[in-house]
């Protein structure tokens, strides 16, 4: 069983980073494939708790090797500090691997983020504005700066100064007159590319070996189905493949190497910018939910919205993404509800469906339509068995189950790493 890929089934924030942190221990390669520091992962071991943005989760395995790939973009500034930070808490980071073929966030690009953002006012995607979206929009306009250019500093200088030509013009156009230095922002790169050579790689090749020579390797998402480009709410989406089609271009495998594909949902939903969110809670009754799942977001602390588990969602998920296994977190949130809702359909103009509407148009004004579930109103962090669950916690997984036609392998009850119930072994 080589191949997983695990991705977020919902907007993200899922647990994904407690997720693959988990099957780290049993894996050999840990590779991201997508987005950048504006992911968020919190992993609690013991009473420590880590903060992990662009690292992957397998970083905190000490067997790993964690990877990132080329469809990832990197801030060179932010890894640094991300892994200096690690390091000062004992964890090894030498073992980290860089595609020669990631994108590099050059500084301009978060000056070009945020400003885009203001200007849009109150159409706003509510990006992270780390530079995200201007970075993958260079790549597709080829005039993005890869990892490799910081090796060569003709190439880099070339590339630089062709790129600032262009931002200086879209900063201007917004209004933001601040004079972009091309020869400082080479110099620094070149400064940054000294400290990542030694981590440079061909990152297919090396998690291609992996898998042919039958070692595990655990592809891991940033964000999730609802945020990806494709087949996310676009506009309200990040600027990368999500899903696990991502997982194959993000580093360079073929689909058959493939084994398993794992979404991650919470046993409730939230989200975090702008776009349309069918089952969001609102006054006392989001802030109720919002403070008993704890749901700030990683990166920027801003408070999740959040909302009723959505069956539609996970259906969708587990269709676009080809899912065999879904890992419900969280589900101890849930533990003081007399009655939980889940949609199992939408209304949209006075028709309902069971599926995601065709327009973006029809999502933005669906109605969720809810089944209740009575809720188990008892304390299950303790619980590491499936039959220990109570009753009512078991119908509502089996609910979700049945509505999302994918098996719920695995359920977290608790943050740290060992509040978890398998049903089904994922490795
Ligand atoms: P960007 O990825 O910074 O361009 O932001 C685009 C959208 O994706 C915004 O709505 C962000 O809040 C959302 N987003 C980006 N990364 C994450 C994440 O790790 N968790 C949840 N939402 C995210």
């Amino acid at each position: 069983m080589p191949g997983i890929i695990v991705v977020g089934a919902q907007w993200g924030d899922e647990g994904k980073g407690k997720a693959t942190d988990q099957l780290g221990g049993d894996v050999d390669v840990v590779v991201k494939f997508n987005g950048g520091n504006n992911a968020g992962h919190t992993v609690v071991i013991g009473d420590e708790k880590y903060a992990l943005h662009l690292l992957p989760a397998g970083i905190l395995s000490p067997t790993a090797t964690p990877v990132l790939g080329s469809g990832v973009v990197i801030d060179p500034e932010a890894l640094f500090e991300e892994i200096d930070a690690m390091e000062s808490r004992g964890i090894d980071c030498s073992r980290l691997v860089i595609s020669a073929n990631a994108h590099v966030i050059p500084p301009y690009n978060r000056l070009v983020d945020r400003a885009v953002e203001k200007a849009l006012g109150a159409g706003q995607i509510g990006t992270t504005g780390r530079g995200i979206g201007p970075t993958y929009a260079d790549k597709a306009s080829r005039i993005g700066i890869r990892i490799q250019d910081l090796l060569d500093e003709e190439i880099l200088r070339a590339r630089v100064t062709r790129a600032v030509r262009e931002k200086q013009e879209t900063l201007g156009a917004y209004g933001l007159e601040e004079e972009i230095d091309a020869e400082q922002i080479t110099q620094q790169l070149l400064e940054y590319g000294k400290r990542i050579e030694p981590m440079i790689v061909d990152a297919s090749l090396l998690v291609n070996q992996a898998l042919d020579a039958n070692k595990k390797v655990l592809f891991e998402a940033g964000q999730a189905v609802m945020l990806d480009l494709d087949h996310g709410t676009y506009p309200y989406v990040t600027s990368s493949s999500t899903t696990a089609g991502g997982a194959l271009t993000g580093v360079g495998v073929g689909p058959t190497k493939i084994d398993r594909v794992i979404g991650v949902a919470k046993a409730y939903t939230t989200r975090v910018g702008e776009g349309p969110y069918p089952t969001e809670l609102f006054g006392d009754e989001a802030e109720h939910l919002r403070e008993l799942g704890g749901e700030y977001g990683v990166t920027t602390g801003r408070p999740r919205r959040v909302g009723w588990a959505d069956a539609v969602v996970l259906r969708y998920a587990t269709r676009i993404n080809g899912l065999t296994d879904i890992v419900l977190t969280k589900l101890d949130v849930l533990d003081s509800y007399e009655t939980l809702p889940v949609a199992v359909g939408y209304e949209v103009d006075g028709k309902v469906t069971r599926e995601m509407p065709v327009l973006q148009s029809e999502f933005a004004v669906a109605k969720p339509v809810y089944q209740d579930l009575p809720g188990w109103q008892e304390d299950i962090t303790g619980v590491r068995k499936y039959e220990d669950l109570p009753e009512a916690a078991r119908n509502y997984i089996e609910f979700l189950e049945a509505q999302a036609g994918c098996h719920i392998s695995a359920i977290g009850v608790g943050q740290d790493r060992e509040a978890t119930i398998v049903r089904h072994p994922l490795i």
